[in-house]
């Protein structure tokens, strides 16, 4: 098993965060397909720069991005969440792990970097979604995250 650190993510990381964005295409759900590499990379760059907004990379030895999450404070950036508990909330919002590297605890290292963040500027949550298939419920089952409810995206095409 390879070594790896755990870094704050820079606009310099966004090309390489928007070709592991590719890791979601099997997971993902009908209106989240089709989206492109460069789609990835010029939305990355914006929320990156934006208060509130924070990713977190994991590095190879050989310098390698190899994993990486994107986490939104609710009490700073405008949200649509109301309930009470939003503006206490930081939202982690994409995690993956090159698949070369995974079983190692690199998306463990991910959240609990997300994790220190969140108690440092006094959140007392993280929230986050995920595909009702998807295995990584046991990962974040493990690392205390309790199921809220079931939420299904529904979208018309208009004629
Ligand atoms: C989910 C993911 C980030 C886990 O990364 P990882 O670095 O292997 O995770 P860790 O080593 O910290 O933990 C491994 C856990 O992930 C789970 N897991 C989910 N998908 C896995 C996969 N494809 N390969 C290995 N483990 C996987 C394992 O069940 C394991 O849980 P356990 O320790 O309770 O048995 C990674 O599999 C991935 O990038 N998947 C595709 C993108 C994705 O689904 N992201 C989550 C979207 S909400």
């Amino acid at each position: 098993m390879g070594r790896y650190t755990i870094r704050t993510m820079t606009q310099s990381d966004a090309e390489a965060v928007a070709r592991l964005a590719r890791l979601f295409e099997p997971i993902s759900t009908t209106v989240f397909r089709g989206i492109t590499a460069a789609d990835v990379c010029s939305w990355v760059r914006d929320r990156l720069n934006r208060p509130g907004w924070d990713g977190f990379v994991a590095v190879a030895e050989d310098g390698e991005v190899i994993g990486f999450t994107l986490c939104k404070d609710l009490g700073k950036e405008e949200s649509e969440f109301i309930f009470p508990e939003a503006r206490e909330t930081i939202q982690l919002l994409y995690l993956a792990v090159d698949e070369a590297f995974r079983g190692q605890g690199i998306a463990s290292a991910l959240i609990q970097a997300c994790e220190d963040m969140a108690r440092e500027s006094g959140r007392t949550g993280i929230l986050l979604d995920v595909t009702e298939s998807n295995p990584a419920i046991s990962l974040y089952r493990r690392l205390g995250f309790e199921r809220l409810g079931a939420q299904v995206f529904m979208r018309k095409k208009l004629e």
